[in-house]
């Protein structure tokens, strides 16, 4: 019918992203799904029971439009005890639903038609949607092939007048790389005498590895000023299905935010945050870090008896990066087609993180998965004989 013929193009990305392609094709075929990054553990049973508490006592109608007073003191609280920063519960956090809804609304605050984004690819899949969907264009850079450290010739050359925001994601999705103090403060030096915005993208700051520690731009005090920082209680805590998180920004930059949020969603799942506000208050709760490495470990051990050659340990996330160019020639999404088809696993390509469609021979796997589906995956991946 003609009404449904010229409908905007509001992004110019694929119908359907890779992540649902993998996981439709992982059902199809029985594979072990280790495409997209979700656990397949259960959350701790007491974040459920508090859940469960909320709704019996009645916290079930519409919370405040920033967010549960409670859930934003005890943010407040949390980040107190783990980065040693003071932020103001009532104008510099709001509540979300999930991370990507505050990557969307804080571009949405910012951006205007001409104006620039620079992306570090590879990069999470909704970063250059969210900025076309607000009429920007995206100026994709590649961080360095293989280390993915930030090549910050490339990152200065890309800046132009136009340039309104930079967004940086650490640890990284695909790549379990994370940024240093030192690359904080050399983006410090580059923005400096500018007005580009920075918008950090720290979902899995909860899931570091190795002793080491994540530096939030909330930490920086440079940059908190020019900031909005996007968090996911969905990947700290392993229940990304409630998609809740929250956005810190300075007052100025919370302010505008809300203005878009007060018409967008409006208000978040109360009795989620009544239940995070509780839990988060715990003085005893499940480390996320300790769990996840117990996983990454393993997982890099298991791998040693299959054919790929692993990529650095992930520093953090969920995700850790393997190179089958020994082993075939075939671009990277035919070759995880056929591991999912053929071998009943199924991983990300990582040609899917560039706009260039870049392919090195390189796939994702989610190791935030139980040591039975891992092993069961592994014993699959043994067995390939190309
Ligand atoms: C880098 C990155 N940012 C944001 C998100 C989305 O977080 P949420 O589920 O809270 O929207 C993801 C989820 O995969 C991610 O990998």
């Amino acid at each position: 019918m003609k009404m449904f013929q010229n409908l905007p193009q509001k992004h110019r990305s694929a119908d359907i992203s890779i992540f649902s392609v993998m996981s439709a094709l992982a059902s199809q075929h029985d594979a072990i799904n280790l495409s997209q990054g979700f656990p397949d553990f259960p959350i701790d049973p007491e974040l459920g029971a508090l859940l469960h508490e909320a709704t019996v006592k009645g916290w079930n109608q519409y919370a405040p439009m920033t967010g549960l007073p409670q859930l934003r003191e005890a943010i407040a609280a949390d980040f107190k005890r783990r980065y040693a920063v003071n932020l103001n519960p009532d104008t510099e956090i709001s509540i979300t639903p999930g991370a990507t809804y505050a990557i969307y609304s804080a571009f949405s605050a910012i951006l205007g038609p001409g104006d620039e984004v620079i992306v570090l690819e590879p990069a999470y899949d909704s970063y250059i949607p969210n900025i076309e969907m607000n009429g920007a264009k995206a100026v994709p850079v590649k961080l360095v092939p293989h280390t993915f450290a930030p090549d910050w010739q490339a990152i200065k050359d890309a800046i132009s007048t136009k340039t309104k925001a930079i967004i940086i994601n650490t640890p990284h999705n695909p790549t379990g790389s994370i940024w240093a103090h030192k690359d904080w403060n050399q983006l410090a030096d580059l923005v400096r005498d500018t007005s580009i915005f920075i918008l950090s993208d720290e979902v899995y700051e909860q899931l570091i590895f190795d002793e080491q520690s994540h530096y939030s731009i909330v930490q920086h005090p440079e940059l908190r000023e020019r900031s909005f920082a996007v968090f996911s209680f969905g990947k700290a805590f392993h229940n990304t299905g409630w998609k809740m998180g929250y956005c810190i920004a300075a007052p100025m930059l919370t302010q505008a935010f809300r203005r878009l949020h007060q018409f967008l969603g409006f208000s978040v799942n109360t009795p989620a945050q009544f239940a995070l506000a509780q839990y988060l208050s715990l003085d005893k709760r499940e480390a996320p870090n300790t769990l996840l490495q117990s996983k990454r470990d393993y997982f890099l051990e298991l791998m040693k008896e299959t054919p790929f050659t692993l990529l650095a340990p992930a520093a953090g996330s969920y995700f850790q990066l393997a190179s089958y160019a020994h082993m075939s020639d075939l671009p990277d999404t035919a070759f995880a087609r056929l591991l999912t088809e053929k071998y009943g696993v199924a991983t990300i390509p990582i040609s899917a993180f560039y706009s260039d469609k870049h392919d090195d021979k390189i796939l994702r796997f989610c190791f935030a998965k139980k040591e039975e589906t891992l092993k069961a995956a592994i014993e699959r991946l043994a067995k390939i004989d190309l």
